[in-house]
């Protein structure tokens, strides 16, 4: 992540779960310690093998046992194969070679000690632990809808091949939200289940296309299921829109949110999925918000201005992609398009391309769609409408990168319909209808 001026929200983003489990005086000193370091939030304790077998099901970061509260190593063993985070054990001086190596093997345990083991010396371990076994869950969540099996196809044997498609630049105000609308309207018209979600703070979205600032991103965050998606959400025609934050305070709180946490935009993004829509497209902030988005996405849009000025912000935007936050996200290289927004009398895509390939030092994703300044564009938004339906000059320079995006599914589109005219779609082998 980068740039957070004036919070250290990488610590905050990044405090480890620990689950304490011992006899009390061992407990109290484990505290003291843990209490002193900001990487680390206690957040359960347990005295006896029962209270930590209930506590372990919330699945803490760490566990951190001292094996003196069981009987012996085989209900500790049964204990420890339960559990998919960190575990570090501390066994009793009395414990045997055997049961000591037989703990050790255990995939959760990282550490077995006897005796007694220095907190502060194992802390940098714990924590890097904790974040690699974060990292890796994230990874596997996304990686199962991006690379889904061949039984996650439609009912006409086409790939649903979902779209995740972050519409991003740092700079504003070059046409990220107005571009992000229409696309996704586009790809609700094209029959496509979809859903757009805004992230601005105050979210424009509701402001151009007529709906109330509430429900918003705040209702779902309250309520972070698929019911709670479901009730949060307006409709624009055939398109669902999760508006974004009523105020920045609310905006300021979803940065200091765990990217694994419930309420973090892959985890949104992860449950939408599953609720069966084709295409989801974040109006991506130029804030450091906007890093949530980018690893909740495996398509990335960048909105350009047709200037030197456009080809040096873009550049750097795309910089920061695929080097500063490489590893980070699931946007592979051919997942990049460029949009070149208000284009006129400016530089042409040509010698745009040319410029930000110049910059770069290697070839830059090529310019997927050139869309002109059009002043009805910003009065369709003033009047509440979609750009998209005022102006065919608009509709019409959108359609490459919409064809682009969008038509991979095209089959899906047309995959038979049930009598309700609804479609159904088949996602990890369970039937969705949309
Ligand atoms: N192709 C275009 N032609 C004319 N005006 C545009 C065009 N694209 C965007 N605008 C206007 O530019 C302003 C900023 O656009 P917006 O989509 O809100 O940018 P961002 O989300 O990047 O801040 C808006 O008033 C919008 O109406
Ligand atoms: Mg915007």
């Amino acid at each position: 992540m980068w740039n957070h001026p004036g919070m250290n929200l990488q610590q905050a983003a990044d405090a480890v779960t620990v689950l304490l489990a011992g006899q009390i005086p061992r407990l109290q000193a484990w505290y003291t310690a843990l209490a002193a370091d900001a990487r680390f939030r206690v957040a359960m304790q347990a005295t006896d093998p029962q209270d930590l077998n209930s506590k372990l099901v919330t699945n803490p970061d760490v566990l951190l046992l001292d094996a003196t509260i069981y009987p012996g190593p085989q209900p500790l063993l049964e204990t420890l194969t339960r559990y998919h985070g960190a575990a570090y054990v501390l066994l009793p001086l009395e414990a045997s070679r055997e049961a000591m190596d037989s703990i050790a093997q255990v995939p959760c345990v990282k550490g077995v000690y006897k005796g007694d083991l220095n907190l502060v010396a194992i802390a940098g371990e714990m924590y890097a632990a904790a974040q690699a076994q974060r990292q890796a869950r994230m990874s596997a969540g996304m990686e199962a809808l991006w690379n889904r099996p061949q039984s996650g196809m439609g009912a006409g044997g086409a790939p649903l091949g979902l779209r995740v498609v972050a519409v991003w630049n740092q700079a504003g105000g070059v046409g990220k939200t107005t571009l992000a609308s229409n696309l996704a309207y586009e790809a609700a018209r094209r029959g496509l289940p979809t859903l757009l979600v805004g992230l601005g703070a105050p979210d424009d979205l509701p402001l151009i296309l007529g709906l109330k600032p509430e429900p918003n991103l705040n209702h779902w965050r309250a309520n972070p299921t698929a019911e709670g998606l479901k009730l949060a959400l307006q409709k624009v025609d055939t398109l669902d829109v999760l508006a974004g934050f009523p105020d920045v305070l609310s905006e300021a709180r979803a940065m200091n949110t765990p990217l694994d946490a419930p309420e973090s935009v892959p985890k949104l993004v992860l449950t939408a999925a599953y609720m069966g829509y084709a295409v989801i497209v974040l109006d991506a902030p130029p804030t450091a918000l906007a890093s949530a988005a980018l690893a909740a996405a495996n398509t990335l849009v960048l909105v350009a201005r047709p200037s030197l000025e456009g080809v040096m912000r873009t550049v750097e935007a795309y910089r920061t992609v695929v080097e500063r936050l490489a590893g980070e996200h699931h946007i592979p290289a051919a997942g990049v398009y460029v949009a070149l927004n208000r284009t006129g009398a400016r530089m042409g895509a040509d010698e745009w391309h040319k410029a930000a390939s110049t910059l770069l030092g290697r070839p830059f994703p090529p310019v997927a769609a050139q869309i002109p300044d059009e002043p009805r564009v910003g009065e369709a938004q003033d009047a509440r409408k979609l750009p998209l339906n005022a102006s065919d000059t608009f509709a019409r320079s959108l359609k490459p990168l919409a064809d682009a995006l969008f038509s991979t599914q095209g089959a899906a589109a047309g995959v038979p319909q049930n009598g309700s005219g609804k479609k159904t779609f088949e996602i990890f082998g369970v039937r969705v209808k949309v």
